[in-house]
């Protein structure tokens, strides 16, 4: 079983029985954040790319003893900073503890919060538990996430929020490509520029025969 709490914004704590893992913990000064990285403490703290709204509390779990796993150059942006990192690229997987990781594109860009490069953006399908999760990370859509779908997930995550990503009639399209059991819209409602209505997405993501729920940060799904 994966239990996955929406934190707020991208920010998703994914719990399975070994292993916990963060994906993209932007929690202090995210207006919306359910809670602070003093409050979780995962082992993995996987990091889609290097905008501040995703990096985050990065470097603050990795003090906790966390392993950040990202890109190459958020990798080595990490471990300047002292944190453990493990470096990887598109493509690449990652095994753990009851489960597995594996990057895959996103359409973005990635430069740090000071400006450093943080290598190509990335979306995540993280296998835990037996159960099959897709976070796209920041990206518009294209077309290849049907290979993503042909994985039989069990939860797509998706932005939602336009401007900087996906909105939701490119979500809904990536919806048909993604053939998910459920879907978590993110990234919208953070900030006025990103505002969406996540209930009426889920509704039309429902009448498609996806199910899902637009959770409020701190609520949770089990898988
Ligand atoms: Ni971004
Ligand atoms: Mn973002």
């Amino acid at each position: 079983m994966a239990k996955v709490t929406f934190l707020g914004h991208a920010a998703v704590l994914v719990a399975g029985s070994a292993t916990t893992v963060v994906i993209d913990p932007f929690l202090t000064d995210n207006p919306q954040a359910a809670v602070g990285p003093e409050a979780i403490n995962p082992d993995l703290v996987v990091v889609t790319h290097a905008h501040g709204d995703h990096w985050g509390d990065t470097l603050t779990l990795a003090q906790k003893g966390a392993l950040v796993v990202s890109t190459y150059e958020i990798a080595v942006y990490a471990e300047k900073h002292g944190a453990k990192a493990f470096a990887m690229n598109i493509g690449g997987s990652y095994e753990f503890a009851g489960g597995q990781l594996k990057f895959y594109p996103a359409w973005h860009s990635s430069s740090f919060p000071d400006g450093s490069y943080g290598g190509m953006p990335m979306g995540v399908v993280l296998e835990l538990d037996g159960k099959k999760i897709y976070h796209a990370g920041d990206t518009a859509l294209f077309s290849d996430m049907k290979m993503i779908g042909d994985l039989g997930l069990d939860l797509a995550i998706l932005p939602i929020g336009d401007t900087f990503t996906m909105g939701p009639d490119d979500a809904l399209a990536a919806l048909e490509l993604l053939r998910p059991k459920q879907v978590l819209p993110i990234h919208y409602n953070t900030f006025p520029v990103i505002e969406q209505d996540g209930a009426a997405f889920v509704a039309r993501a429902a009448a498609m025969g996806v199910g899902g729920k637009a959770l409020d940060p701190g609520e949770a799904i089990e898988l």
